[in-house]
């Protein structure tokens, strides 16, 4: 702490100037009682808080050491937390230093067990008492909130007998809020949890699940020190390699053995905890040895979903694997209201129930060529075809809702995506519509929004 030492001795004569500003600055207002906590903290009833710790110098040296009052006569010394001695001052909260001639006097004028914080008129004022001598010597010093400053110590000196004024002027001297602690999320299911204040987290739109079922929506992610690869969805199970309806899988590359896949957890494991102020889901598998798996959900409204892998640490016999997500979905939300379901009454056309229904008949071509014909897909290679109501044939697809030709040209591949009896309409999680049809040949789905 020698830093304030030295500062002091350089600000004691600007301190005219400093006694000008001060009497413009705004009085703290807050008159609330500062309830002592320690010698050098306290809590306001709102639970704002005032610690001088920062301040304190340890090892029995105090942290404002001789310090001249305003009348250039005395000097003072002050250490906000623990004890100090100076010469004949021991155990001392703060000394007073008379410079007589041929020796300096030492007067205790202040013990720690004496600390009281007190409100004058707006002013938070930390009191000590100390006796010698049937002396009852009194110490006063305001603490002044000013951000700007580490800590700065003004003494005024012995205003009337035996009781001393200060003033320190500090950043630590400003009412401080705690930080608020992340509340529970309750598990409402292996993807989603909610807060007691009704908000939730829900991750259900990055699941792959019904679209592409049994594919993780996060693949083979490597992590930071390209070990290992991840693969994780957030609601439903997927299989990869040898890792069988799991949440998250390991895959590690033994070579020259084939490659290692191992279950992280499956998505009944899987908790909502706190870790270090984050909400994090985990998974949990226990086979000779227990393994965790944390993934931070970090609120990014800029992202809709990207997975960090940061890989494995031993921590007393558990393996603990961290990934984080990083994602718009990872960010609480008030609860939607409840989801409008719109009933299917056709083959391309719903109802809500509420006076509002869909009907795409009125863009159906009518006949066997699809109204909307050979559209080019983003990656150039592909062409789709669909009609909403009635079938259509377009080479190879004979009477189908969805067909896709390419890539080879003149002459395409043309896949059946789907009749029109496998029309199906589907609300999502956040009310969104998509009509969907299934594909003859696989469990796959294909989408139109
Ligand atoms: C507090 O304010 C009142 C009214 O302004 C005044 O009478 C009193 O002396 C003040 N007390 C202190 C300690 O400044
Ligand atoms: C401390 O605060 C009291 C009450 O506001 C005020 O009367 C006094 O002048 C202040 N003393 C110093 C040294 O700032
Ligand atoms: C939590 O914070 C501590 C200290 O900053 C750090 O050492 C630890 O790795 C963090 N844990 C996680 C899971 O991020
Ligand atoms: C009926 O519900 C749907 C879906 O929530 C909504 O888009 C539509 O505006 C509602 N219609 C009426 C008349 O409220
Ligand atoms: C399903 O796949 C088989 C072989 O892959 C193919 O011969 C058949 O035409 C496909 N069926 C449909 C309806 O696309």
């Amino acid at each position: 702490m020698s830093y304030c030492r030295h500062r002091h001795n350089i600000r004691i004569f600007k301190l005219p100037s400093i006694l000008v500003i001060l009497a413009l600055l705004p009085r703290n207002v807050n008159s609330a009682i500062c309830t002592k906590t320690s010698s050098c903290s306290c809590t306001y009833a709102d639970g704002s808080f005032i610690d001088l710790s920062p301040l304190d110098a340890e090892g029995g040296v105090p942290s404002f050491q001789d310090i001249l009052d305003s009348k250039r006569i005395d000097m003072f010394s002050w250490n906000p937390c623990s004890s100090f001695n100076e010469f004949a001052c021991t155990d001392a909260a703060a000394c007073q230093i008379r410079p007589l001639t041929p020796a300096f006097e030492y007067y205790t004028i202040g013990t720690q067990d004496t600390a009281t914080f007190q409100d004058m008129n707006g002013t938070l004022v930390l009191t000590y008492s100390a006796e010698r001598a049937s002396v009852l010597r009194t110490l006063k010093i305001n603490l002044t909130c000013d951000p700007k400053e580490v800590g700065i110590l003004y003494v005024e000196g012995e205003t009337t007998k035996a009781v001393y004024w200060m003033e320190l002027r500090s950043k630590y001297a400003c009412p401080t809020m705690a930080p608020t602690p992340l509340p529970s999320c309750i598990k409402t299911s292996e993807c989603s949890c909610s807060f007691d204040d009704g908000r939730v987290v829900d991750l259900s739109p990055l699941d792959t699940g019904g679209m592409a079922v049994g594919v993780p929506r996060f693949k083979d992610v490597i992590d930071k020190t390209f070990t290992s690869w991840y693969s994780w969805n957030p609601c439903n199970g997927f299989s990869e390699g040898t890792c069988d309806d799991v949440a998250v899988c390991q895959i590690s590359p033994i070579v020259p053995n084939p490659t290692n896949y191992v279950s992280l957890g499956n998505q009944n494991s899987a908790e909502f905890t706190t870790v270090n102020g984050t909400l994090t889901l985990q998974y949990a598998v226990s086979t000779d040895v227990l393994k965790v798996t944390k993934i931070l959900l970090t609120c990014d409204e800029g992202t809709e979903g990207e997975l960090l892998a940061y890989g494995l640490k031993e921590n007393n016999g558990i393996q603990e694997y961290l990934l984080e997500l990083r994602s718009m979905y990872s960010c609480p939300r008030e609860k939607p209201g409840p989801v409008q379901f719109c009933i299917q009454t056709s083959l391309c056309s719903c109802d809500y129930g509420n006076g509002t229904s869909i009907n795409l008949s009125p863009l159906d071509s009518k006949s066997s060529i699809p109204r909307f014909q050979d559209i080019l897909s983003p990656n150039k290679r592909e062409w789709f075809s669909w009609n909403p109501c009635g079938p259509f044939t377009e080479g190879d697809c004979q009477s189908v809702a969805v067909c896709k030709a390419g890539p080879i040209v003149p002459n395409p591949d043309y896949i059946n995506l789907g009749y029109q009896n496998s029309a199906s309409f589907q609300t999502a999680f956040d009310g969104g519509l998509s009509l969907n049809y299934h594909d003859p040949n696989s469990s796959r789905y294909d989408k139109i929004f």
